[in-house]
């Protein structure tokens, strides 16, 4: 009942033309309709935290940068070091009902330690913590691993239904899509035999959808509803403006929204392998590092005077005054990967 409530004015808040719903958005939101009261306020410490267990893909896909910067000397296949991964996450363990994305740039599955790394983060005591995977690499026992591990939420990037299209998307030879299939479907299985009263567990695939595999999207949510918890159709969007290609579906680029201040400013951090922090997760360039964790807590960055007047330049919706921000085509969007 209470949740169909919330379902009903999430609805009504869309339709006021707010991208999606974020606390902070409805405040801003409230604020140009109503007075400064509402204003967006900054959490005293970050409600998301995406880290990068490695830095590696074997998957282009079309709609990711990898490809883009894998090719550069400075970007070359680089794992986060334990001791590292431990420092943060003793410090977010701390934060109040944070998110632990073990995942960033790449396949996190390619670290050997990642199941290890989310074990050592739930016994501290991290409620949610969400993996994305291409899976490729899902075997059986990787599987297992995830799962007894403690994670929450899996979600499988599939993003195509036939392998004709899987092929043209995430760039490898389409039959691959056939051990992709059966990895998230043994998962799937999996999780439900071991943990059957666990509805915290949950496998999502998900679907970004494009110009180029738009006529897919019926079949591909008919199928994987039966194999999954939920089935997430994420819109494409260009990386800030990384991705040169805009292939939005028609319907998706007429749609033109009012540009309001990014949420990712006052909810999430992305720390790298190496321990840089950075504003936008879009940033798969480093061009907004904000400081090292290495060096200092997670709360002096998230707390520091930079972070604060972007944060302002933000409100005052100074977009362009941020050289990532003024050309970024994906705003309004945070959130919705
Ligand atoms: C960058 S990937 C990294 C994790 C993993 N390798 C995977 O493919 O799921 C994280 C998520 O971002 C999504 N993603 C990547 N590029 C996107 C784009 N241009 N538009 C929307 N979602 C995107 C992927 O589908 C995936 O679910
Ligand atoms: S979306 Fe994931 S699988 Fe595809 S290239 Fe990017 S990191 Fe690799």
């Amino acid at each position: 009942m209470l949740k169909n409530l919330f379902r009903f004015v999430v609805r009504l808040i869309k339709g006021a033309k707010i991208a999606y719903f974020d606390s902070n958005r409805f405040r801003y939101w409230l604020h140009k309709k109503i007075g400064t009261k509402f204003k967006p306020k900054a959490f005293n410490l970050p409600l998301m935290v995406l880290l990068e267990p490695v830095f590696y893909c074997n998957f282009s896909c079309i709609h990711c940068p990898y490809s883009i910067i894998s090719n550069k000397p400075e970007f070359k296949k680089s794992f986060m070091d334990f001791d590292l991964y431990k420092k943060i996450i003793d410090e977010i363990s701390q934060f109040n009902n944070v998110t632990l994305r073990p995942f960033d740039r790449g396949e996190a599955l390619f670290n050997p330690q990642l199941s290890q790394m989310i074990k050592y983060a739930k016994e501290k005591g991290i409620k949610n913590i969400w993996l994305n995977t291409n899976g490729s690499i899902l075997t059986s026992q990787k599987s297992k691993e995830l799962l007894e591990s403690g994670l929450d939420l899996l979600e499988v990037s599939i993003d195509a239904f036939t392998e004709d299209t899987f092929s043209k998307i995430k760039g490898v030879d389409g039959k691959i899509l056939r051990k992709v299939k059966k990895n998230t479907i043994e998962y799937f299985r999996l999780k439900n035999k071991l943990y059957p009263d666990d509805s915290t567990k949950k496998l999502i695939v998900s679907f970004v959808e494009s110009e180029i595999n738009t006529s897919e999207k019926d079949a591909f949510i008919k199928f994987w509803k039966n194999y999954s918890d939920r089935v997430r159709v994420r819109p494409f969007h260009q990386h800030g403006r990384l991705i040169k290609e805009n292939l939005r579906t028609k319907k998706k680029k007429k749609e033109k929204v009012e540009r309001l201040p990014c949420s990712i400013l006052w909810k999430r951090v992305s720390i790298d392998y190496c321990g840089n922090l950075r504003f936008c997760e879009l940033d798969w360039e480093n061009k907004g590092i904000m400081g090292s964790v290495k060096n200092s807590s997670i709360k002096e960055i998230w707390t520091s005077k930079e972070y604060k007047r972007l944060r302002r330049l933000h409100t005052d919706k100074r977009f362009s005054e941020i050289p990532l921000c003024s050309i970024c085509e994906s705003y309004n969007e945070e959130g919705g990967w």
